[in-house]
């Protein structure tokens, strides 16, 4: 299904796959990532970290340090203190450390910093550190960390008695246990989402560069937020005379955020507090080692799932009870209100009556965060429980999935639909998209060839996921981040000659934005898309919005694109009524110019306007042709997919093989088809990731055992197989061009096909729930114990 476009391929506005404007300098090597950024007297940071996940500082000693050539200084927590800038609050309102003073709390935690001449300098300086620890005891485990007489990590803060952070929940509690013990069929099950990292191409860094003439700070970082940072920066470091005009955050190119370029890590402040110390520009660039150790991870959910039906497969209840192990301090991230972010769409696609959910979060020796990676805010963690829980109601029932499945969906008649945990979702046709997913994939062949496998002892499997994504935070009523309401905004100029600047306050991170956003100016004004510039991410310029993440840029920026475009032919109109003597009521408009009603011959082009705001506008009027928008959307929009995967498993050696995978994706009006696919094919592959391949566990001392690729594995092109897509369209009705965001879909929606993919190809031998990464290993040990391994 497409929409028809309203535009030429020339104009370029929504529908048309037009080709990315950023690629030509990415592809020839001339994007400007901020290790590109060289400033005059450029000094270079390197930071010691900590071998211990829990210990003691008794002693830093830099001075050897000191004496290599070319190192400048040694930043220690006590060098911050004297600054009150060795601790800094979390997006989440948790406190974290800059720099110790006395403890580290986790394996890689920074404990000083080397500031020196070139890169290399820095890193002999930070060999040459002394650093005395004593060991303490280490707690990775958060249902250890939970227990009475368990050690209290958080001794920072006063009276803390425990290593519990919070308790969220949502729904009625009484009410779904009652509809739970009145159902024929409760199915429960313990599911775990392992910690994994988002492991983006660029790693993290800035080039803090204070000017002691003007006072002026600017910072090149890689941040997905810049101007949520900028304010943040202001209301921590305020009081040594940082204010907010004076601080100017930079976004360049980047290469790959995923959440976990939302956090302020604590190298981003030290090397602010040594460049206003030094007085020169400071680089810290982190190496890859540094950026899977120490930065954000995401996931690290341990769910207690129960699913109620009638005997013949109604849902009746769903109950979740998670323990989310935080790290050492919570910087998840998310709208303050949401501790356990949108967590509570976990009824995902289906019409349950009753449900519950609580979340707990708990704090452990393991770096901080709990990012959204790749989904809006703990909303993968939702659909993996959801999406496996309907495969393991349907074992229980004897159904197949799509059936179970296509009998509890939300039907699409009763959009906007009440979920049981609070949530209005704005559109859906569920049923068209699994139809559509089963027809392009041949189900009933499939399942036809599985039972004639299954007589062979040939191990196939075919797995389902309906998933119901919710993104575009977020209505200001709701959300937003330390106080600061989560709208976002577009800054329209529409020059004489009639090419245009838009300005937003999202960030692109490979997303595509210069294209896409280019392409709702032209939808709306007729502004051939090439001849709209567009700008993001610095602070100086851009109008203040919340950053991209969890795909709300489109439902909140691009929205507000479209609010701006509209203000500016409100007026266009006006100009061109005065120009062409008429009422405005008269004038009729298509994309690129209004004409005389009844007379088409007599118009204007946009072009003829613009020229006009600034040469002959009507008398009265101010001159100039531009609008701003900061748009606050009404409600979240609801994008959704059906999913089918198709595993071969291999009986002497586990392998999982993914033979087919078709994901039929509905993000409701689409803007440029490629980039949706784009965004599609890439969320496929991070979703196969931590489906099969990607975990970051911990020893007992907390020694992290995947710090680098060696063990940390990413999928490459080899283990990716051929995706197949396809595309619904259920336009969200009160987004301005019906759109929904889709940059996360397929990283929600995949892991649970997969999963469910295998756990059916096993399910004739007992098998009910196989926790991801389903690795060659575990899935050998599942055949050698049901004794059918080769
Ligand atoms: O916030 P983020 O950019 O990561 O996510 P998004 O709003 O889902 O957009 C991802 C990319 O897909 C952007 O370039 C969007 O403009 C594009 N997109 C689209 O072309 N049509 C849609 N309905 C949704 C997104």
């Amino acid at each position: 299904m497409a929409t028809e476009p309203k535009t030429s391929f020339e104009v370029g506005g929504m529908g048309h796959s037009v080709k990315r404007k950023e690629d030509p300098r990415f592809i020839r090597g001339q994007g400007n990532y901020v290790d590109d950024i060289q400033l005059p007297g450029m000094l270079h940071m390197d930071i010691v970290r900590s071998p211990y996940a829990h210990a003691k500082i008794l002693k830093i000693d830099s001075s050897k340090a000191l004496k290599v050539p070319g190192v400048l200084a040694v930043i220690t927590g006590e060098t911050l203190a004297q600054y009150k800038l060795h601790w800094m609050p979390t997006l989440m309102s948790d406190t974290q450390m800059v720099l110790p003073t006395d403890r580290v709390m986790y394996q890689a935690q920074e404990v000083a910093a080397v500031i020196a001449t070139d890169r290399y300098t820095a890193a002999d300086g930070v060999a040459a550190v002394e650093v005395e620890y004593e060991p303490l005891p280490v707690v990775t485990d958060p249902f250890e960390a939970m227990k009475p007489g368990a050690p209290v990590l958080r001794t920072d803060k006063e009276g803390k008695k425990d290593n519990h952070i919070w308790h969220w929940e949502a729904g009625d509690r009484a009410k779904t246990d009652a509809a739970s013990k009145a159902s024929d069929v409760v199915v429960r099950e313990k599911i775990y989402i392992p910690r994994i990292h988002v492991a983006s191409i660029e790693t993290c860094g800035c080039v803090a560069d204070f000017h002691p003439g003007t006072g002026k700070l600017t910072v090149y970082m890689t941040t997905q937020a810049p101007h949520a940072i900028r304010t943040v920066f202001a209301l921590v470091a305020g009081h040594v005379g940082l204010s907010e005009e004076k601080i100017r955050i930079v976004s360049p190119d980047i290469g790959g955020g995923f959440g976990g370029k939302v956090p302020v890590y604590p190298g981003y402040v030290i090397a602010v507090a040594a460049s206003v110390v030094i007085g020169k520009p400071v680089k810290w660039v982190e190496d890859r080692m540094e950026n899977l150790q120490a930065d954000s991870f995401a996931r690290d959910y341990h769910m207690e799932a129960e699913l109620a039906a009638t005997k013949d497969g109604t849902m009746t209840a769903l109950k979740i009870k998670t323990v989310a192990d935080h790290g050492y301090a919570d910087a998840a991230a998310n709208p303050s209100k949401y501790p356990a972010g949108l967590f509570s769409i976990c009824t995902g696609s289906y019409d349950i009556p009753d449900a519950f959910c609580e979340v707990d979060g708990v704090y452990t020796n393991k770096p901080p965060g709990g990012v959204a990676y790749r989904c809006s805010f703990r909303v993968t963690e939702a659909a993996h429980a959801i999406e496996r829980m309907v495969d393991i109601l349907a074992q229980e029932l004897k159904m197949d999935p799509a059936e179970l499945r296509m009998k509890n969906f939300i039907p699409p008649e009763k959009f906007p639909y009440h979920s049981a945990l609070g949530w209005e979702y704005d559109s859906g046709n569920y049923p068209a998209a699994l139809k559509m997913a089963m027809e392009m994939i041949d189900y009933a062949g499939l399942r036809g060839e599985q039972a004639e496998k299954r007589k062979k002892g040939e191990l196939m499997g075919i797995g389902i996921s309906s998933f119901t994504e919710i993104v575009g935070a977020g209505p200001s009523k709701h959300f937003d981040i330390l106080g600061i309401k989560m709208f976002d905004s577009c800054e329209l100029r529409i020059h004489p000659t009639g090419k245009a600047m838009a300005r937003f306050g999202t960030k692109s991170q490979g997303q595509g934005h210069e294209t896409t956003y280019a392409q709702i100016i032209a939808e709306e004004l007729g502004i051939p898309a090439a001849h709209v510039e567009v700008d993001e991410g610095d602070t100086d310029t851009a109008p203040y919005g919340l950053g991209t993440y969890a795909s709300r840029s489109t439902p909140t920026a691009g929205a507000a694109g479209a609010m701006a475009a509209r203000k500016v032919r409100d007026k266009a109109r006006k100009i061109a009524a005065y120009l062409l003597e008429v009422a405005e009521e008269d004038l009729v408009w298509e994309p690129g110019k209004f004409s005389v009603k009844g007379a088409p011959q007599k118009s204007k082009t946009i072009q003829d306007i613009a020229f006009a705001a600034y040469t002959n506008h009507p008398p009265g009027m101010e001159a100039g042709l531009e609008a701003v928008n900061y748009y606050d959307p009404p409600n979240l929009t609801f994008p959704f997919g059906s999913y089918i995967c198709v595993v071969d498993i291999d009986r002497g050696t586990g392998e999982v093989k993914i033979r087919r995978f078709v994901a039929i994706d509905d993000c409701g009006n689409i803007i440029n088809p490629m980039i949706v696919d784009g965004q599609i094919h890439g969320g496929l592959s991070m979703g196969m990731a931590p489906a099969l391949m990607e975990e970051i566990t911990y020893d007992e001392n907390g020694n992290n055992q995947a710090g680098s690729f060696m063990d940390y594995l990413v999928p490459t092109s080899m283990e990716t197989p051929n995706w197949e897509t396809g595309k619904t369209i259920t336009p969200s009705p009160h987004h301005p061009f019906g759109a929904k965001g889709v940059g996360e879909s397929a990283t929600v929606g995949a892991p649970p096909a997969i999963a469910n993919a295998v756990v059916d190809a096993l399910s004739h031998l007992g098998v009910k729930h196989i926790d991801i990464p389903i690795t060659p290993e575990k899935v050998w040990n599942i055949l050698k114990a049901k004794g059918v391994a080769e």
